[in-house]
């Protein structure tokens, strides 16, 4: 048997706030912002809708979607680097108000790569028989820690969810290989700052994810015994649009194998991956059989990386 993703959902606030809208308030413009970063539009959460309350749309969507109750559920990890308070964590508050009494819960904190670091997490307690089903969130509200004055960070972020039920699969489906890995050196590069704001070095973390993400796709291909003509779909992080393409083309991939939400919803951290994913799903781009690279990087800083062949 394998460990893999049996149901998927994500969820965006309503609120669109476009790049004309962000003119108004920093300099800037909509030409720069979609030349440099591939962003039209991002969601940005209400004041009073909270991390909390994303994961757990997000949640109910990716349960229904995998058909298992709530009961079912053995452990919930969710991904955030916001979470409504330190504690209860995200993942205690959504255990409650799905009603999944069974399930043990805990946030963890690995910034854009969160979800990574949660599939892989849920992976080893099924792989080691101690769980059937477990579910991974990636959630974040960066909305509340972005300094709206800040040109630099303002236009990239938006908020959102994603969430993935994990349980075994068919031998052959499920995840192939990972990788996972950390440069705390990095650190400063990209941070929240003491007063509470993200603060992001944008030219040294753009050379590091331009390194990073390419070749932790071709580790995690190579560590599944496959070749890279043999991935079918990559997932990156929807950092910036350049990012992603260094991995598209690193993989040799056509750009219509490659989700972009980017557009539509800008840097949505943890939330990101399961997103992007999610909505590839919705669009019916991704098929059973079909092997599937997902791949970010983020604060810490941090990656990940997972090859998997999608299906039951
Ligand atoms: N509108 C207009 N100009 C802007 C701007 C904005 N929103 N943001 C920055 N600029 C300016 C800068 O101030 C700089 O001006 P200067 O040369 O006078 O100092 C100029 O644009 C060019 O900056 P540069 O860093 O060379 O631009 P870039 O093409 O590398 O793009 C980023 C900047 C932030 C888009 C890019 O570096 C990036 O994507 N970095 C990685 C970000 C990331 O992935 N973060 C998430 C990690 S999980």
């Amino acid at each position: 048997m394998g460990v893999g993703i049996i149901g998927i959902g994500h969820y965006a606030p309503d609120n669109i706030v476009t790049n004309a809208d962000l003119e108004k308030i920093v300099d800037t413009t909509d030409e720069w912002i979609r030349t440099r970063t591939g962003i039209e539009e991002r969601r940005i959460a209400k004041d009073d809708e909270d991390s909390s309350d994303m994961a757990l749309i997000a949640a109910e969507k990716a349960l229904k979607s995998a058909g298992k109750t709530a009961e079912e559920i053995d452990l919930i990890l969710v991904a955030t680097v916001t979470p409504d308070k330190s504690f209860p964590s995200v993942a205690c508050m959504i255990q409650d108000r799905l009603g999944a009494t069974n399930a043990a819960a805990m946030d963890l904190a690995a910034a854009c790569a969160g979800f990574m670091y949660g599939v892989i997490t849920g992976q080893q307690f099924i792989e080691a028989g101690a769980y059937k089903n477990v579910l991974v969130v990636g959630v974040d509200k960066l909305s509340k820690i972005t300094d709206w004055t800040d040109r630099n960070t303002c236009v990239l972020l938006g908020d959102g969810a994603g969430a993935a039920v994990l349980s075994s699969v068919s031998e052959g489906n499920g995840i192939l290989s990972f990788e996972l890995g950390a440069s705390g050196k990095g650190g400063p590069h990209l941070l929240q700052k003491d007063d509470g704001f993200l603060y992001m070095n944008g030219r040294e973390v753009f050379k590091f994810a331009v390194r990073q993400m390419p070749e932790s796709c071709m580790n995690v291909v190579e560590k599944a015994g496959l070749k890279k003509e043999d991935v079918d779909f990559l997932v990156p992080h929807q950092a910036n649009i350049r990012i992603m393409e260094a991995a598209r083309q690193r993989i040799g991939i056509d750009e219509d194998k490659m989700a972009t939400t980017i557009k539509y919803y800008g840097n949505n951290s943890s939330a990101s991956i399961p997103i992007a994913l999610s909505q590839s799903i919705e669009d019916g781009k991704i098929k059973d059989g079909d092997v599937v690279v997902l791949v970010g990087f983020g604060g810490g800083l941090t990656w990940g990386a997972v090859a998997l062949r999608w299906g039951k």
